[in-house]
């Protein structure tokens, strides 16, 4: 083991094994491991797609340090690699990583921890910055053997290798609510393509529809690359669910979005929603088995708020729709 490579699989082995108390103290240090290999300036900000935004190498690299994301995502992806090897024991694991940035974090610092033979790894990004740098951090750790593939491609309509089959991917496209990047169509397009078995990261997103008095919610606050949470006080704030309005799985999803869009049925206006006046979506994440992120853990899955009730009065009843075209986006109709 060369030195960085020892210094990273330290990193990994503390985050994996210890408490989850020492999560942000790991995720810094995973933040510092990187900033070590110097890179590329890069003047390409966020790059609008047909299905969403893909955010600047330099801000998908500050990705890392939503910490309990970043932790929740590794010891998934950990223990996803271990399962895979159990279900597909003597094959060659192809693993697809789509929207891997500059730094590839979600599996980069677990490669230390397994044997490079029987793991093939395709990293892809949309920016060339992002994929120049992950190319230039695979050479200097040497770690070519793991990884066969690192190619400038959007998701949304990249193709694997036809005659190999595609045991896992991970992909984190995502903002709160499912809101602006691209998560919904680069799982529409690349879910069907893995084998029979094999693992999507992350395995469930699940949105929910419920009323809430939102400047109450608690939220994950990021603040010059700190991150606290907000509200902490309320954290039993009144919450009223009303349903989970789909989720997005490997599968033909429950309730969604084969298409560009999800409409939600008509809902009555609440007679009574002093309390909870806010109409609200929520973001659950199954990373994969007991690794989640439940809201304000991170700011992929923080509450977000459509729209107040109180702008609805007068109106009996109110749909929401939610579309991956342009910019995907939540909006309101009342009648
Ligand atoms: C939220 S960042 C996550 C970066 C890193 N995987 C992490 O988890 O910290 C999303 C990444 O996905 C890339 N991306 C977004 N849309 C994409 C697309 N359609 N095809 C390929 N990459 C895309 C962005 O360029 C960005 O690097």
């Amino acid at each position: 083991m060369t030195k960085r490579v020892k210094k990273i699989y330290n990193i990994t082995q503390k985050l994996l094994f210890s408490s989850k108390k020492k999560d942000a103290e790991s995720i810094l240090d995973l933040y510092n491991f990187y900033t070590c290999f110097p890179l590329k300036e890069d003047n390409q900000g966020d790059i609008s797609l047909k299905n969403g935004i893909a955010i600047s190498k330099k801000n998908a690299a500050d990705c890392i340090h939503d910490y309990k994301r970043t932790a929740s995502f590794l010891r998934g992806v950990y223990n996803a690699i271990i399962e895979c090897k159990k279900k597909f024991p003597n094959e060659e694991l192809n693993i697809l990583y789509a929207g891997c940035g500059p730094y590839a974090p979600l599996l980069l610092p677990l490669l230390s921890l397994f044997e490079p033979d029987n793991i093939n790894i395709t990293l892809l990004d949309i920016n060339q910055a992002s994929i120049d740098s992950i190319k230039q951090i695979v050479i200097e750790l040497g770690y070519e053997t793991y990884i066969s593939n690192c190619i400038v491609a959007d998701a949304t309509q990249y193709q694997y290798r036809k005659n190999e089959s595609l045991h896992m991917i991970i992909t984190e496209t995502m903002f709160h609510a499912l809101t602006k990047e691209p998560q919904v169509a680069i799982t529409q397009n690349l879910a069907p393509q893995l084998i029979e078995g094999g693992i999507l990261i992350p395995e469930e997103i699940s949105i929910t529809l419920g009323y809430s008095f939102f400047s109450k919610e608690p939220f994950l606050n990021q603040y010059n690359n700190t991150y606290h949470v907000a509200n902490l006080i309320n954290q039993n704030a009144k919450r009223k669910f009303v349903e989970t309005l789909f989720s997005l799985t490997k599968s033909k999803n429950k309730g969604v979005v084969d298409s560009y869009y999800f409409e939600s049925k008509w809902y009555p206006i609440p007679e009574n929603y002093e309390e909870t006046p806010d109409i609200c979506i929520y973001t659950y994440i199954k990373v994969f088995d007991v690794f989640q992120l439940q809201y304000e853990d991170s700011l992929i899955t923080n509450p977000y708020c459509l729209t107040s009730l109180y702008n609805l009065q007068n109106k009996s009843k109110f749909k929401i729709k939610y579309s991956i075209e342009n910019i995907p986006n939540w909006e309101i109709t009342v009648s």
